[in-house]
């Protein structure tokens, strides 16, 4: 027998968890709504972009690079971020990561140093920030956002949330699992408070690009000014790239007041040595290259979204709000006892139905619950069979 004894307990993932049962239904036609991949569905990477990676590969850029990354692809990113966002960052503030998801083991392994630090997130937030804190032994507490206010957060809460031991407030806008874009005046007091208690904001922009109905969108570099900013962005999403893993980080800090965590982030980078240079030297200019995908994208999530939120509302016991941005939305359940708990209602509905949603709670057990996820990206005709089928799926519980 090995003498090792393991303390740790096993990282969750509502996402991905669910997918034993699919084993389980053999034969059963699935409907993968757990998954914020397009490229699963009708989306897939522009052409010319995979020929910039074809010719990557061919001029031998098969080597390790800088572990902060390749030089011309963080100029690409600071040029990109000091104008779109205002930032106020030179090619030393950033490092590229194999994805934001490296990114957030980076910041969340740095800072943890005992169990009583504690990290602000947004109520619902994204799976990885809970698994990765819980992980690493620290805390989290959650500020409301606000269903009732198309989910924007509530400032009140947030400021009671923090106390001594918060290092963190973090804002994911476009969020993930809601769909909501903040509102500027609304990241603002976020930010004023940040200034106040003198922590720093940690701003996930995965979705900047993926905004429709023409809501107006701020990143938080650009309304934080002198305040620290930790900036978190990448090409999954808006470049239709999951697979290729590539992200970065930005350090917004005029005053250097996070040095210390750049070196010590610098430093993490350096023992796994480099993210992938074939794939970083496809993306060097990107931003002056063709863009047309990304208005595509937009128009039919714009659709997509407007016949998932009208339809999941005309479902009896189902309701939801309209996404404005990314590839989501987050519907409340009517519980009513039929079902204990929102991963109960899931479980039960994958077993009936091979439609594979999310649980609520998975995304934040007080602000999350008696909720799941869908995504938005199937076409219409996808969702169309899978959300009759979650109705007959309703009736039948009754
Ligand atoms: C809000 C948010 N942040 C980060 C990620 C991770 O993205 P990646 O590691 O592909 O950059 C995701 C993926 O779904 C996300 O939704």
């Amino acid at each position: 027998m090995v003498r090792i004894q393991i303390k740790k307990e096993l990282v969750k993932s509502p996402l991905r968890d669910l997918l034993k049962i699919v084993k389980e239904l053999k034969g059963m036609k699935t409907y993968p709504f757990n998954i914020g991949d397009p490229n699963k569905f009708d989306f897939d990477t522009p052409e010319f972009l995979k020929n910039e990676l074809i010719k990557a590969v061919k001029e031998r850029n098969g080597y390790y690079s800088e572990a902060e990354g390749d030089m011309e692809l963080r100029k690409t990113i600071v040029e990109r971020e000091n104008k779109k966002n205002n930032a106020s960052i030179t090619e030393d503030d950033v490092i590229i990561t194999q994805g934001i998801s490296e990114g957030l083991s980076f910041i969340f392994s740095s800072l943890i140093d005992s169990e009583k630090d504690e990290f602000l997130l947004p109520g619902p937030a994204y799976p990885s920030y809970i698994q990765y804190i819980k992980f690493f032994g620290g805390k989290y507490a959650t500020y409301k956002t606000d269903e009732s206010d198309s989910w924007q957060p509530d400032i009140d809460d947030l400021r009671k949330k923090i106390n001594e031991n918060t290092k963190l407030i973090s804002i994911i806008n476009p969020n993930n699992p809601t769909g909501s874009v903040y509102e500027s005046r609304i990241v603002k007091e976020i930010v004023n408070i940040a200034g106040e208690e003198e922590i720093p904001v940690l701003s996930d922009e995965i979705y900047d690009e993926l905004i429709f109905d023409n809501t107006r969108y701020e990143g938080t570099s650009s309304i934080a000014k002198d305040i620290p900013v930790i900036g978190l962005n990448g090409f999954s999403k808006s470049y239709l790239v999951p697979g290729w893993r590539l992200g970065y980080m930005y350090f917004h800090d005029a005053q250097n007041q996070l040095s210390r965590l750049k070196e010590l982030i610098k430093s993490l980078a350096r023992n796994r040595l480099s993210a992938c240079t074939p794939v970083m030297k496809a993306f060097v200019g990107i931003y002056s290259k063709p863009r047309d995908h990304i208005e595509i994208i937009n128009k039919k999530l714009k659709d997509r979204a407007a016949f998932a939120h009208k339809k999941l509302n005309e479902i009896e016991g189902i309701s939801a709000v309209k996404p404005q941005g990314a590839f989501y939305i987050f519907p409340k359940v009517e519980l009513n006892g039929r079902w204990k708990n929102d991963e109960e209602f899931c479980i039960d509905l994958l077993k009936n139905t091979g439609i594979i949603f999310p649980y609520g709670s998975g995304f934040d057990p007080v602000y999350g619950k008696d909720h799941f996820r869908s995504v938005i990206l199937p076409p219409v005709e996808m969702m169309e069979e899978a959300f009759g089928k979650l109705e007959d799926f309703m009736k039948n519980s009754k």
